[in-house]
């Protein structure tokens, strides 16, 4: 699988760079508020926490804030990702960063093992999803969360436009080489690959703009 930037024009480092300017937009104080709602009460005080596609490794820093007890491992294909990863102040909790395509082989865990498991904007990528879904279901324990935030498909000058909005615009060349890529699954096709097609609980699904959902899932046999 050809790593995630090499279709984007940009170095690893390049981009490394524009996930960390805009993980604020991603990860944003509604994003914060519906996860400290909704997810913090369902997980154990230390729980185990996996990021498939870490990127720069925020997402884990802010959640490992949350839980200083908790386990947390990210993995990226990046190198230059886990690098800056490693740099980041996680505080007490044990982060273990890790350079792996989870495309080849989804991370070692017992089955029923972790109590949340996110993918946050790399879902898109993977041209034939089951087989991941079906690692994801088979690792997460039954009570455990499936949070899964990505892209959803716009038209073509909707998604162009999305880019005036965001600090450091790129480049028309380059919007229209992620607009492939990005504007895969509608919101139905989403919900109906979750539920349907691979039968996780879809426990609530956020619009979080125009281009983006937030769903978070548990496994359709866990707990009710
Ligand atoms: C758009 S970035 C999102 C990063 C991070 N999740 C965030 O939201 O800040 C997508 C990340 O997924 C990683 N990625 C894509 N496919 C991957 C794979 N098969 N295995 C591991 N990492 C992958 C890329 O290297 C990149 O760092």
């Amino acid at each position: 699988m050809a790593t995630y930037e090499e279709g984007l024009k940009a170095s690893p480092e390049e981009f490394c760079q524009r996930m960390v300017q805009t993980y604020p937009l991603r990860f944003s104080e509604r994003f914060w508020e519906i996860f400290d709602r909704e997810v913090v009460p369902k997980l154990p005080s230390t729980p185990l926490v996996v990021d498939l596609g870490t990127g720069p490794g925020l997402f884990v820093q802010d959640v490992a804030r949350r839980f200083p007890g908790g386990r947390f491992y990210g993995y990226d294909q990046s190198p230059a990702m886990i690098e800056y990863a490693q740099t980041l102040d996680c505080g007490e909790a044990r982060v273990e960063w890790r350079v792996e395509d989870i495309s080849a082989q989804f991370p070692p865990f017992p089955p029923a093992s972790i109590d949340l498991l996110a993918i946050n904007y790399v879902f898109h990528g993977f041209d034939y999803p089951l087989p991941l879904l079906d690692q994801i279901e088979e690792r997460l324990k039954p009570e455990g969360i499936f949070l899964l935030y990505d892209w959803l498909r716009t038209s073509l000058p909707e998604y162009l436009g999305f880019f005036d909005q965001i600090p450091e615009p790129m480049d028309m060349e380059r919007r229209y080489l992620q607009f492939a890529r990005h504007n895969r699954y509608t919101l139905s096709d989403l919900t109906w690959l979750l539920e349907e097609a691979h039968r996780f609980r879809v426990l609530q699904v956020y619009r979080m703009t125009r281009y983006h959902t937030l769903f978070l899932l548990q496994r359709a046999s866990g707990s009710s």
